[in-house]
Parts: C-alpha cells; structure tokens; sequence
C-alpha cells in the first residue's frame, strides 16, 4: 500500500468516526468474534455456522458475518440461495442491510463474494461506499461471528487484527497443529489485542482434544510472548458429513449427534465468557480498527 493510500483510508476512517459519533451507540455491546486456522478445510465454517444456531436456541442474537472471500461457503452450508454479496455494497447496488439473509434458527448471514479477496486493492470510492454502507449497519444483537479464510494472507490477519476475540481451530493432526502455531505466530508479531482461544475439530475423545491444546501450548509457552486458552473440543461425526452433504446445518438435521453435543457446549462457554471492556464496540468498532490497522499485515 502506498503512503497516499494509508492517508486516504486514515482520512476515510476518521470520516466514518465522525458520523458515528453523531448517533448513539447502537449494538455496542455486541460481541465479535473472529473464527480462523492455520489450514483450510479444519471445519471453521461448520463450527461457526453450528456455533451460531446452537447460541440462537441460547435466546442470543446473532450474525454470521461470511469473510472468507476466496471460499466463501456459509450460505451453501445453511442451503440459502443468496442473491446479493458484499461486493454488491460495494459496487453501491445494495446497502448492507439489504443483502442480510435469513438462516436457520433465525440467525442473520452476511454473504461474502470473492470480489473483495483484495480489500486494500480497492478503489478509494469503493472503499468509501463499503464503510458507509457498514456504519449503517444497525446490529444490536449479541454476537458476530466471522468466518475468515484460512492462513496467514493479509486480509485474513488484518481482519484478525481488527476484532477483540479471536478462535483458531485445528485438528488433532500434526499438519494442523504446526499452521495453527503460524497464525498465532503471526498474531504475536504483529502485536494482536485479540485474546486466542484454541477450538480442537474432530477429536475422538475429550481427551485428545486437551492433548492437543497442551502440545500447542507447551510451544507457545515455550517461543511467543502470549497466552492461549483452550475453548474445548468439537468430536469428530460422521453425521457432520452427512449434514454437510443435505446443505443443512448439524444443529438442525441431527441435533443429538456428538457433535452437535459439543456444539450447545462450545455455545455455553462463549455466552458465559466474562465480557471485556475489549470483546465489544460491535461492527463499527471493527471497522475502526480494521482501516486503522489495515496494511499492517503487510509490514
Ligand atoms: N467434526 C467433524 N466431524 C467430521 N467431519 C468434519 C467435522 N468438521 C468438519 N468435517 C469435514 O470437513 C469438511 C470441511 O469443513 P469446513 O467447515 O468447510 O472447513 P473450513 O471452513 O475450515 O474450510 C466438512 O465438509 C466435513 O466433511
Ligand atoms: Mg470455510
């Protein structure tokens, strides 16, 4: 990015505060919490997509914000037909409220486009119709949960950068467990505010589930100046697969399977978390810290 683009989105940024302020703090105490991992295919969008119908029959409100934009898939997962994307907003066809989907179990989706896979590529225009379009946004429900892609590529971590509570999710396997370490590598050196918690997918038991998290950890201990907290487990189900293949959420198709079990248990925890003064400020807030910290990725 070069410097006139960074004084641009400053400028764009500062713009957008300033519109802000002028209204109340809607959906300030919504919580955001970004889902990633190291490698693709450890099951982030069947975690979130569950994660927020399970929170849903909790009475909590929430959004699935689709960030994922080079394999976004949340709404082929939920089996929506989805009309509309981000990058319609950005293109100023659509605002952003208008291309929010309904889900299962009442839950709100916003669909990604691979359209915006370069965020700091866009124009200054499109840029500025994306942050007007998202300070519209009034989402005073409970959480907001975002899929991101997967990896250490910039726009994944400038996202991660910008939210209060990150999860990485690996598998027990070595692979998994060496580019969940990367991201929370990349994190550390990049000075995230975010706290880290370690969601393990498809473990066989509890138990490999705890190991798996004390390997991490022993190395995280070992080399970065963080800590990480183990979210739980999710175990591994053959009945996920099944879902997967009716495009129909877990929670919905087998709601007694193991994993959904561990579902409504990963739901519990994240809604009885203490709040931090951190965890919320809601969509306006990320995207304060997102233009804020964007290209830092790229130092
Ligand atoms: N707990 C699980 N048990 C069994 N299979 C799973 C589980 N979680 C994920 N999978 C399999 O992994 C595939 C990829 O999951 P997905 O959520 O799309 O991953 P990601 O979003 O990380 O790329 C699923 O389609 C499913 O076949
Ligand atoms: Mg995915």
């Amino acid at each position: 990015m070069t410097h006139d683009q960074a004084s641009d989105l400053r400028r764009l940024a500062e713009q957008a505060f300033s519109r802000e302020k002028a209204r109340p703090a809607r959906g300030a105490s919504c919580r955001m919490i970004a889902v990633t991992s190291g490698k693709g295919g450890v099951g982030k969008s069947n975690v979130i997509l569950n994660t927020a119908c399970a929170l849903s029959q909790l009475g909590k409100k929430v959004l699935v914000f689709d960030a994922d934009f080079g394999l976004a898939n949340i709404d082929v997962l939920a089996g929506i037909t989805v009309r509309s994307t981000i990058a319609n907003v950005v293109s100023g066809e659509s605002s952003i409220s208008e291309i929010l989907v309904d889900g299962p179990f009442g839950i709100k989706i916003v669909p990604a486009s691979s359209g915006l896979q370069e965020m700091a590529d866009m124009s200054v225009s499109d840029r500025e119709s994306l942050i007007e379009s998202m300070s519209t946004l009034d989402w005073d429900g409970d959480f907001i949960l975002i899929d991101t892609g997967a990896g250490i590529a910039a726009n994944v971590v400038d996202i991660l950068l910008a939210v209060p509570e990150v999860i990485v999710v690996t598998l027990p396997e070595p692979t998994a467990i060496t580019d969940a370490y990367a991201v929370i590598k990349v994190l550390s050196q990049k000075g995230a505010g975010a706290r880290i918690r370690l969601l393990v997918n498809r473990a066989n038991n509890p138990q490999e589930g705890a190991d798996t998290f004390d390997r991490l950890q022993r190395v995280v201990k070992r080399f970065l100046p963080i800590e990480i907290e183990y979210m739980g487990y999710v175990a591994s189900d053959d009945r996920l697969v099944e879902a997967v293949m009716r495009q129909t959420p877990l929670m919905e198709a087998f709601p007694r399977s193991a994993a959904a079990h561990c579902f409504n248990d990963l739901a519990r925890k994240i809604a009885n978390l203490p709040v931090e003064e951190r965890s919320t400020g809601g969509f306006q807030q990320f995207w304060r810290n997102f233009l804020r910290g964007n290209g830092k990725a790229r130092l």
